[in-house]
């Protein structure tokens, strides 16, 4: 399968590593000889239709920070133009997330889909912004259109969903949905210490970014929400449907109550059709729910099934690759390979 990268940061990097590790692998248990035909940043782009050197890829990349500096490599070139141009079977979006407008992952996906090209993308940006657009554009266009890694990096949220559970109707969606937040509450429930000294270590440790309002605000948590009700209730939510609150008013005390009565809080998101929230909530100690750290967890309350629940590493580029890789694998298998 040839494939275009759209984005070489931590994602495109860590599925090309993933590429390069299980390439025996992917061909002999499934067939599926993935080739990388381009890698596109915001620098420049990287085209060799008979497969790049991944290994030489990510060194160049690694070097001078940009994959236009790759033998072949050209500065100025720019993703529409590679999407469209270059001979592929799949393209990869994976630039940054940008939840107002989708940009500029939902151009490059619309391209994409009309050009007759499958789309993979852990790119909230242009699910929020357009899922349904998207999913009947990718109809239309007779294209195969995944996202498993948009919600829950390394969870299969939305696939254990769509084919395990697909006999079940989903009642409810309660999810952990954020790690940044998850670890933040973790450590003041772990070491009794305040929200503003648990925050600056997690900046300091790379966890939260300098600006966190996106994490603390619940409003990353809201837009993975939204995707689920779009993609598993048949919904078409958008950010604003989502009533919000963040954890910055959490206090060690409130904390502490929790404890006390057998609890923890945790920031969860809740879908049911007509319903999206987001906010703190008291989550019994030993649910599946209460998971620590910056792992992430999802619990469905199903007709027949009752409860499934499943918890995992929710980012990360290794971690991230397990799902970016899935959905190959997926894509390859729909198209009967
Ligand atoms: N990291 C995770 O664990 C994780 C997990 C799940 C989902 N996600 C989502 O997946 C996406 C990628 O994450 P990431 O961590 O890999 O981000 P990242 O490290 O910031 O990488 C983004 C890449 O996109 C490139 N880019 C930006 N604008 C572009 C444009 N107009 N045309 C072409 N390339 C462009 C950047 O190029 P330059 O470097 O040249 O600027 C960079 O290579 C994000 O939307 C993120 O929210 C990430």
């Amino acid at each position: 399968m040839r494939v275009v990268l759209v984005g070489f940061g931590n994602l495109g990097r860590g599925l090309s590593r993933a590429f390069i590790q299980k390439a025996s692998f992917l061909h002999r248990s499934y067939g599926l000889i993935p080739r990388v035909v381009a890698a596109v940043d915001e620098f420049g782009a990287v085209v060799d239709e008979k497969g790049l050197d991944l290994a030489r890829l990510l060194e160049a990349a690694e070097k001078k920070g940009t994959v236009a500096a790759a033998k072949g490599g050209k500065r100025g070139k720019l993703a529409i133009k590679v999407i469209e141009d270059v001979e592929a079977d799949v393209v990869y979006e994976l630039t940054p997330t940008n939840i107002k407008t989708g940009e500029p992952g939902l151009t490059h996906i619309k391209r994409a889909m009309r050009a007759g090209k499958h789309v993979i993308t852990s790119n909230k940006g242009p699910l929020v912004v357009a899922f349904r657009e998207l999913d009947s554009l990718a109809k239309r266009c007779g294209v195969e259109f995944r996202y498993s890694a948009s919600v829950g990096g390394a969870v299969p949220v939305i696939e254990l969903a769509r084919k395990l559970l697909a006999g079940n109707e989903i009642r409810e969606i309660r999810g952990v949905l954020n790690g940044t937040t998850n670890y933040i509450l973790t450590r003041m429930t772990t070491e009794g210490a305040p929200f503003e000294i648990v925050l600056r270590e997690a900046q300091e440790l790379g966890i939260a970014e300098k600006d966190p309002t996106l994490d603390l605000e619940g409003i990353d948590t809201a837009c993975k929400l939204v995707i689920l009700a779009d993609s598993l209730l048949g919904m078409n939510a958008k950010l604003g449907d989502v009533r919000r609150t963040g954890i910055t008013r959490i206090g060690p005390e409130a904390i502490r109550l929790a404890q006390e009565a057998g609890q923890t809080i945790k920031l969860v998101g809740i879908a049911r059709r007509g319903s999206l929230e987001v906010g703190p909530k008291l989550v019994p100690l030993g649910h599946p729910l209460a998971v620590g750290g910056t792992l992430n967890a999802v619990t469905f309350e199903l007709d027949l099934a009752r409860e499934i629940s499943i918890a995992g590493f929710g980012a990360g580029p290794k971690e991230t690759s397990s799902s970016l890789l899935g959905d190959l694998i997926d894509i390859h298998r729909t198209l009967g390979g």
